[in-house]
């Protein structure tokens, strides 16, 4: 038995997180505590909202006194921390809402968890702090190789593999933190916390820096599913800058199954970088989404390719994010289990058959989702 709280839970990963864990482990209770913001749907959780192990609790992490209050009712003995505000171009706009979650958030959290494990006869034992955080955090990399060849090349991971990349250097755990947006410095700041509260009082704490994530129930102001839902109703696809920007891109659910991994068995006090060695500029991926998006709609493959609408770069845009996976590969045996273009086409897909998801986003009525379905119950 174990009771878990798990924040964020009705958002993009979040949501593919408490699906794994309701459905892996009946023994488990789990709680999906969220604020139920903007980004927070909980019709991504439709499927398993009546199990029995599922429970749903409205809350702001920065509530400190409901948290608290919660663990005790709940003997919580592990939380994984998803909930933040996450869109970088949001975060530029409104530095503060990020500061307040993200950093305050979390220091709520990691408080109330501390006083109330604190407070047990067995303390800390059996007890998990799990923050799930972002590669945006160690800055931007470079696209250079030392013998001048021309990107993408072919590398060598230091698991051994060989894979595509776009320059030399990857990020590592031991790199230093250069974040740029106040997005990655909020998140930063979030995960300096965690440490000290490992460092300082003993909290068994573990933080994981993940690259980016694509697949179902993703709200659709991030590239992928904005651009998949623009795409189907051929409007234009603003493209930032030249398009030259390059990301290192996973499918949601491997993420959910490292963080199922690394809960249980990551070593307390770690960090673990998370990435499936996958790096695409983002003109090619657009390219690929127009493709398989005309190619699944019957229309002649490459059609849309006119949507694409170069605009003003976003400020402070970070070049290239790569991430190094090897430790969590090489220690804990973790791999990803989809190659991109079988996990862009499940995506597309996915977008293309939930239109009515799509829709109730876009529209704004998934908001009434809470108030129909759990404000009475
Ligand atoms: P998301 O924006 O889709 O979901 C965030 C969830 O947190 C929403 O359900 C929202 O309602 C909730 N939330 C926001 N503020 C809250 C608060 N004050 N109290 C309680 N709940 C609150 O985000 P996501 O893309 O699923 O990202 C989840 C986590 O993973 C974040 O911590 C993010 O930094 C990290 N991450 C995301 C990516 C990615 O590519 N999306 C990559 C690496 C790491
Ligand atoms: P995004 O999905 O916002 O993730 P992040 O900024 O966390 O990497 O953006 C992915 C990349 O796509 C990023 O380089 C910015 C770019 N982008 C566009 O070119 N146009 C858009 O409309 C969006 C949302 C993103």
């Amino acid at each position: 038995m174990r009771t878990i709280i798990i924040t964020g839970g009705a958002g993009f990963i979040g949501s593919h997180v408490v699906r794994l864990f309701v459905n892996k482990y009946p023994e488990y209770q789990i709680i999906n505590l969220d604020k139920l913001t903007y980004a927070g749907n909980l019709a991504n959780l439709k499927d398993i909202e009546d199990k029995p192990n599922y429970r749903f609790v409205k809350m702001d992490i920065c509530d400190f006194d409901g948290v608290y209050k919660l663990m005790q009712e709940e003997h919580v003995d592990g939380i994984i921390h998803l909930a933040a505000e996450s869109h970088v171009d949001r975060s530029i706009k409104d530095p503060f809402t990020f500061a307040q979650t993200n950093v305050m958030g979390t220091l709520s959290l990691l408080q109330a968890a501390k006083l109330y494990w604190e407070s047990l006869p067995e303390k800390w034992d059996g007890k998990r702090f799990y923050h799930i955080s972002t590669d945006e955090v160690y800055g931007a990399l470079q696209m250079t190789h030392p013998e001048g060849i021309e990107p993408p090349f072919t590398t060598k991971a230091s698991s051994g593999k060989h894979h595509l990349a776009y320059g030399e250097k990857f990020f590592t755990e031991d790199l230093k933190y250069q974040p740029h947006s106040p997005y990655s410095a909020a998140k930063a700041s979030s995960d300096h916390f965690v440490r000290a509260f490992h460092d300082t009082y003993g909290m068994p704490t573990v933080v994981t820096n993940c690259s980016n994530n694509y697949g179902p129930y993703q709200f659709p102001e991030k590239l992928i599913p904005l651009f998949i839902n623009n795409i189907r109703h051929r409007k234009p696809l603003p493209v930032y800058g030249k398009g030259e920007n390059v990301r290192d891109w996973l499918y949601v659910v491997d993420h959910a199954r490292a963080i199922d991994l690394i809960f249980h068995k990551g070593k307390i006090g770690e960090t673990y970088n998370i990435g499936g060695f996958n790096e695409w500029k983002n003109i090619d991926i657009i390219k690929v989404l127009i493709n398989t998006v005309d190619r699944l709609l019957g229309r002649p493959e490459g059609a849309d390719m006119d949507l694409i609408t170069y605009v003003t770069d976003r400020a402070g845009h970070d070049l290239r994010y790569a991430i190094d996976s090897s430790k969590l590969q090489r220690e804990l045996g973790w791999e990803p289990s989809l190659q991109f273009e079988e996990g862009i086409e499940k995506t597309v897909r996915w977008y293309l058959d939930n239109q009515e998801w799509m829709d109730n986003v876009t529209s704004g009525d998934y908001q009434k989702y809470y108030d129909d379905m759990y404000k009475n119950r």
